[in-house]
C-alpha cells in the first residue's frame, strides 16, 4: 500500500487538472476506470452520466495529447454497449445497440478513444469488459446485493432480499482476471480494443440459487412474475421477493462475450469460473455478516 499514493482528482474539472497530474507524476500508463457506473441511475441522470463518462474522457485524452502522446491510455468500455444484442456471443465486430443513457455515454467514449487513436496516433486502448465481480463490488450491483443480503439473512440480520428482473442473463467473471487483462492491453506495441469475458452466461435467478445453496438453502420459486418469491424448502421461509421497483425502463436481456481476440493477441483468459466466484463472494460476505 505504501507504493500507492491517493490524490484528489475530478475528471469534470477540465483538461488542465489532468495536465497538472500527468506532469507532476510523470505518468506513463493511464487507466480510466472512473465513471457514473450505475446503469439504473443513468435513466434519471442522463446528462450527468454523459458529462462524466463521455466528456470526462475527452478531457483526459486532450490532456494526454498536449502533455505527451506516448502516455498509454486505457478506457473502460462496457458490454452494456451491446444492449439489445445483435448476435450471441458478442465480439469486437458485433454491432452496438445501447439500451440506457449509461450505455450511450460509454459507446460515445468508446468511439472517441478510437478517433484519438486514429487521428492523433495516441496509444489509447479500450477493454469491452463484461460484468466483473468480487467481494469489493458495491452492494448496488446485483451479485454483491445477493451475496451480502443472503449472508445477512443467514445471520438473522435481514428478513428478505428484494430483487428486480430475475431472468436477465449476464456473463460474470472475477474482477482480478479482468484487471490483468487491462494491463496486458497497455503492454502491446499497438493500441486496440478487446472483449474480456468468460463466454458463459447465467441468469440472476441461477446466481441466487448458487449463492443460496452455499449458505445451506434450497430455493423453490412460487408466484407470478411481478410477485414471485423464493422460498427455502427446508424451513418454508420466504427469503427472496421480486419487487418491480428494481425493474429498468429498458433491459439488457442477455450478455455473453467471445474473447477469442484477447486470447489470441494478448494471451489472456479467465482463471476463475462462476461457481468459484460465487464461493469467494459468499465466503467474504458471511464473514462480514458474522462480524457486524
Ligand atoms: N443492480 C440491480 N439490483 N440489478 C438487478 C436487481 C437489483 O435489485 N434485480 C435484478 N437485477 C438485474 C438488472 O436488471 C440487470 O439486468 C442485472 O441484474 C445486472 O445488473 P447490475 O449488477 O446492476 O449490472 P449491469 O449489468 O447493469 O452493469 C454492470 O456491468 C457492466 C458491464 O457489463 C455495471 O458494473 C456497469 O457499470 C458495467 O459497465
Amino acid at each position: 500500500m505504501d507504493k500507492v499514493e491517493l490524490v484528489y482528482f475530478d475528471l469534470t474539472e477540465g483538461a488542465t487538472g489532468t495536465i497538472r497530474l500527468l506532469e507532476k507524476y510523470n505518468i506513463n500508463e493511464f487507466y480510466n476506470l472512473a465513471a457514473q457506473s450505475f446503469v439504473d441511475v443513468s435513466f434519471d441522470q442522463p446528462s450527468h452520466t454523459n458529462e462524466i463518462n463521455y466528456i470526462g474522457v475527452i478531457k483526459q485524452l486532450e490532456a494526454i495529447r498536449s502533455v505527451d502522446k506516448n502516455i498509454r491510455f486505457y478506457q473502460a468500455s462496457s458490454s452494456e454497449m451491446y444492449g439489445k444484442v445483435m448476435e450471441i456471443p458478442q465480439k469486437e465486430t458485433t454491432p452496438f445497440y445501447p439500451r440506457s443513457p449509461y450505455a450511450v455515454s460509454k459507446l460515445s467514449a468508446h468511439w472517441i478513444v478510437c478517433n484519438y487513436r486514429e487521428s492523433h496516433k495516441l496509444h489509447a486502448s479500450s477493454g469491452i469488459l463484461f460484468n466483473h465481480e468480487s467481494p469489493l463490488r458495491g452492494e448496488e450491483f446485483v451479485t454483491r446485493k445477493i451475496t451480502d443480503s443472503l449472508a445477512q439473512i443467514k445471520c438473522r440480520k435481514l428478513d428478505t432480499l428484494r430483487l428486480g428482473n430475475l431472468e436477465a442473463l449476464r456473463d460474470w467473471g472475477y474482477a482480478a482476471d479482468y484487471v490483468k487483462g487491462m494491463w496486458m492491453m497497455l503492454q502491446q506495441e499497438k493500441p486496440d480494443y478487446y472483449v474480456l469475458a468468460t463466454g458463459k452466461t447465467c441468469s440472476v435467478r441461477e446466481f441466487c440459487e448458487k449463492a443460496a445453496s452455499l449458505l445451506g438453502y434450497h430455493l423453490t420459486w412460487k408466484g407470478s412474475k411481478d410477485q414471485e418469491i423464493g422460498i427455502d424448502t427446508k424451513t418454508g421461509k420466504t427469503i427472496i421477493k421480486v419487487d418491480p421497483k428494481f425493474y429498468r425502463p429498458a433491459e439488457v436481456d442477455i450478455l455473453c462475450g467471445d474473447s477469442s481476440k484477447a486470447r489470441e493477441v494478448l494471451g489472456w483468459s479467465h482463471t476463475t469460473d462462476l461457481d468459484k466466484l460465487v464461493e469467494i463472494m459468499v465466503e467474504a460476505d458471511i464473514k462480514r455478516a458474522e462480524k457486524t
